[in-house]
């Protein structure tokens, strides 16, 4: 009978859970039965406050050590009997960052393969985020927020004096989680289970993202680009309209770029989602189109006419004088993409962008021919509602001033994101 242990292996921060719970509920929507087994909730639970002292962590500290241990082979305990029962993929999640930790699961674990999975994400500014947010758990509820990240950051550094990347161990993947990306592997040929949890691992996975426009500003009735104006008073009620089309649903995170018309447009939509975390990401910025910001399109057309013309030849690939073609964007936009899901995680999520931006977004969804991105509609009293995961795949279309029809298509052929 086939069956599989998988033990996750990376430093904090690294994307480990997110990966563990997907791969428990890809394989559960294949009919699998999976579990997750993490030491740091079992910690939690058996020594409370005791073990959120960095102290806890430093590998010369017998008690924690010992206590680290204990807890893990106890899971390991359990992950024997769920796998003599029905279970068919017990998850260790924990960061088994140490050679030695491999060794004793390899080691405890004998009746079935055990697949190590790696996890790896360097980006700082995911690491600090995620950082912060640990920083709000009730596990530093005594602590204040500065208290907490120096405490969770020296925790991080102790692991790191004894981590060991994989590589000795007999099945392993090494996972750029960010990125959705196998860096390297040892596959375990013979499990079936093998092939389905790699694909999960390489697929692009959103619960639910909605991706909308900000709402009109004076630039866009005036026909002029770029520049950092604010909100018209139609943009504002564009702005509360889809406030109150979001209100019912759940939205941890709102990611907006660093203009004012993107921030004016998430305000309404934050009033009704408070504890929403919010981001800026300079990624979704408007395409920059250097000499030109500012200016009005008919301007450019009389006193620059050969960038409307070059533009017009090939939108996708010119690039405005000091400025960016939509070729260029397409690589900082897979940027903030990548850093929006890793920081959400498996959970639903707003990006508030700009025309060249949506375009952009919507065209990795989207079988497009580059030459037709640039001219995707982004009006702006619509949002998109996309999810996809293996058991989802929704493209949706949602007007909110009751103007625009609504179309509702499944995507057949999604693009994989890489
Ligand atoms: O006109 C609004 C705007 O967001 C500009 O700031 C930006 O330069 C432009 O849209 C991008 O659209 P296009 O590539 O069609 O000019």
């Amino acid at each position: 009978m086939h069956k599989l242990y998988v033990a996750m292996v990376g430093l904090p921060g690294r994307g480990k859970s997110t990966m563990a719970r997907r791969i428990r509920d890809g394989l559960a929507a294949e009919g699998i039965n999976a579990r997750i087994f993490n030491n740091g909730d079992m910690r939690r639970k058996l020594l409370g406050a005791e073990s959120t002292s960095p102290d806890f962590y430093n590998p010369d500290n017998s008690f924690g050590r010992e206590a680290r241990e204990l807890i893990c082979r106890r899971n390991l305990e359990a992950m024997q009997d769920y796998l003599n029962g029905d279970g068919e993929v017990a998850i260790l999640d924990a960061t088994n960052v140490s050679r030695q930790r491999r060794m004793m699961i390899e080691n405890t674990l004998k009746n079935h393969p055990v697949l190590f999975v790696e996890c790896m994400n360097e980006d700082p500014l995911l690491l600090n985020a995620f950082i912060r947010r640990k920083a709000d758990l009730p596990e530093y509820a005594e602590y204040t927020k500065d208290e907490a990240v120096e405490s969770f950051m020296k925790r991080i550094e102790y692991y790191e004096t004894i981590y060991n990347h994989i590589g000795k161990e007999k099945y392993w993947m090494c996972v750029d989680a960010a990125a959705n990306r196998v860096l390297a592997e040892q596959p375990c040929e013979s499990s079936p289970f093998y092939p389905a949890i790699r694909e999960i691992v390489v697929s692009m996975w959103i619960e639910s993202l909605y991706l909308a426009r900000h709402g009109q500003t004076e630039f866009n009735v005036q026909g002029r680009i770029g520049g950092d104006p604010p909100l018209t008073a139609r943009g504002r009620a564009q702005a509360d309209a889809l406030a109150r089309h979001l209100a019912g649903k759940r939205l941890d995170w709102v990611f907006t770029s660093t203009r004012m018309r993107s921030h004016e447009t998430a305000a309404p939509v934050l009033e009704n989602h408070r504890d929403a975390h919010v981001m800026a990401l300079r990624e979704f910025d408007e395409i920059w189109a250097g000499d030109c910001e500012n200016m009005l399109y008919s301007e450019i057309r009389e006193k620059m006419p050969e960038v409307t013309a070059q533009r017009n030849a090939n939108k996708y690939s010119y690039v405005y004088p000091n400025g960016e073609s939509y070729a260029i964007l397409q690589e900082r936009v897979r940027r903030g993409l990548r850093r929006a899901l890793f920081l959400a995680g498996n959970a639903p999520f707003l990006i508030l962008g700009h025309q060249a931006i949506n375009r952009v977004l919507l065209s990795l969804f989207l079988r497009q021919r580059t030459e037709d991105v640039p001219y995707i509609h982004i009006p702006q009293n619509q949002y998109y509602h996309i999810q996809l995961t293996p058991t989802r795949k929704l493209f949706e279309r949602i007007p909110y001033d009751g103007k625009a029809a609504k179309q509702d298509t499944s995507l057949k052929d999604p693009q994989i994101y890489s």
